[in-house]
């Protein structure tokens, strides 16, 4: 028997969200529908819903959450109903090329359920990154469940499942930060944010946020920024230089994904440094750089999917440093908000009043 419930659906390009009547089907070999308890609003969301990702509407929105797996499907053995789970978008296969070769976190084949959910009059859905979790029931592939301790509550646990996940991977996986090491975040929504705890996790010694609004750089602080700037006012290469001896960061991180952004990135950072992209940029962006710098340089230039994170791996081990009082995972929680809500944090990211607004379901 298939169940109907309330899901958060983006029409079609710029067009405000709506919450719609979705058909979620029992859960097929391999998949599992989960009940979903909370799900972050993630700026990747609006870039669906403004047709930045591609243009198979309608998408049903959230990707970031956590839940209680309702029912499995034949020969689910990694998980069982009631287990409470972070859903990932990296479902690795184990036998395409990355995987074979030991690094299933750049897994090329990654799983999602092989059925579609649909709208009420049968219409299929595209589910965000594979998962649709603005909803009260998802289906998803059971390697997309991830078992955590379920003393992590909902609306912070369920942030490891994009955002803080590719920020803190961004830092710790992709730029491989080190102790004492200087870093300068791009970006402070909650994606740079989770770059800067990240870092500090790493054992940074200097970690320099650039943003263009105060309130974020003060919340940066908050989660481990040691040195703030406004690139909206200051020359942020130039100050990042300035905090650094005239040299320049280990590790340059853009989380904003824009041309401008990432040029700021590359120039701030010191030689044989390592420029990270961790935002994600639109289709029809492009970036000049004069190829001698980028030789004279040295260093690394890495884009970073999902912060390069293995879930299996790395969930339960973020998991069990909030729970030690390690790893700040509430301070991501601007607030809690209903379904009927996301057009309206969509707006309040846009505006800047938030770090993440998270959907909770009753
Ligand atoms: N690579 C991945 O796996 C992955 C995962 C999740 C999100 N993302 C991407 O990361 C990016 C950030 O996501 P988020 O949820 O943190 O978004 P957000 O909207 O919460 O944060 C973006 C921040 O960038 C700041 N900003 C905007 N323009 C700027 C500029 N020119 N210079 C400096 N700062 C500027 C904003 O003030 C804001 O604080 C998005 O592009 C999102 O799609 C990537
Ligand atoms: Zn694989
Ligand atoms: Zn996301």
């Amino acid at each position: 028997m298939a169940y109907e419930v309330r899901g958060v659906v983006a029409r079609g390009k710029g067009a405000p969200v709506s919450i719609e009547t979705i058909v979620v089907p029992d859960p097929g070999p391999g998949e599992a529908v989960v009940d979903v308890q909370a799900c972050g609003v993630c700026h990747t969301d609006l870039h669906y819903r403004e047709g930045g990702i591609n243009d198979d509407f309608p998408f049903l929105l959230g990707h970031e959450a956590a839940g209680i797996v309702a029912a499995v499907g034949e020969g689910v053995t990694n998980v069982v109903v009631g287990d409470y789970v972070i859903l990932n978008w990296r479902a690795v296969c184990g036998q395409c090329r990355a995987c074979l070769k030991g690094e299933p976190q750049y897994c090329f084949d990654t799983r999602n359920a092989a059925q579609r959910m649909t709208l009420a009059d049968g219409t299929e859905l595209s589910p965000a990154l594979g998962i649709g979790a603005f909803a009260e029931k998802t289906l998803v592939h059971s390697g997309q469940c991830t078992k955590v301790d379920p003393a992590a509550p909902p609306a912070a646990a369920g942030l490891l499942g994009c955002g803080v996940m590719a920020g803190v991977g961004a830092a710790i996986n992709t730029g491989g930060v080190q102790r004492g090491e200087t870093v300068a975040v791009f970006g402070c929504g909650g994606v740079g944010d989770a770059a800067i705890a990240g870092a500090k996790l790493a054992g940074a010694g200097t970690i320099i946020a650039v943003d263009i609004s105060d309130r974020k750089l003060e919340w940066a602080r908050q989660l481990g920024a040691t040195h703030t700037v406004n690139s909206s006012e200051t020359d942020a290469v130039a100050a990042i230089k300035a905090l650094t001896g005239g040299f320049g960061v280990d590790v340059a991180i853009d989380a904003v994904g824009r041309p401008e952004v990432f040029e700021q990135a590359f120039y701030a950072r010191d030689l044989a440094g390592r420029v990270v992209m961790v935002g994600v940029p639109t289709p029809d962006m492009e970036i000049t750089l004069p190829a001698i710098e980028i030789f004279g340089r040295g260093g690394s230039i890495k884009s970073s999917w999902y912060g390069d994170c293995l879930p299996s791996r790395d969930f339960p081990m973020l998991i069990d440093l909030y729970l030690q009082g390690r790893f700040d995972l509430d301070a991501f929680v601007s607030e809690t908000i209903g379904l009927a809500d996301v057009e309206e944090a969509f707006e309040k990211m846009h505006r800047g009043e938030v770090l993440r607004s998270v959907v909770v379901l009753s």
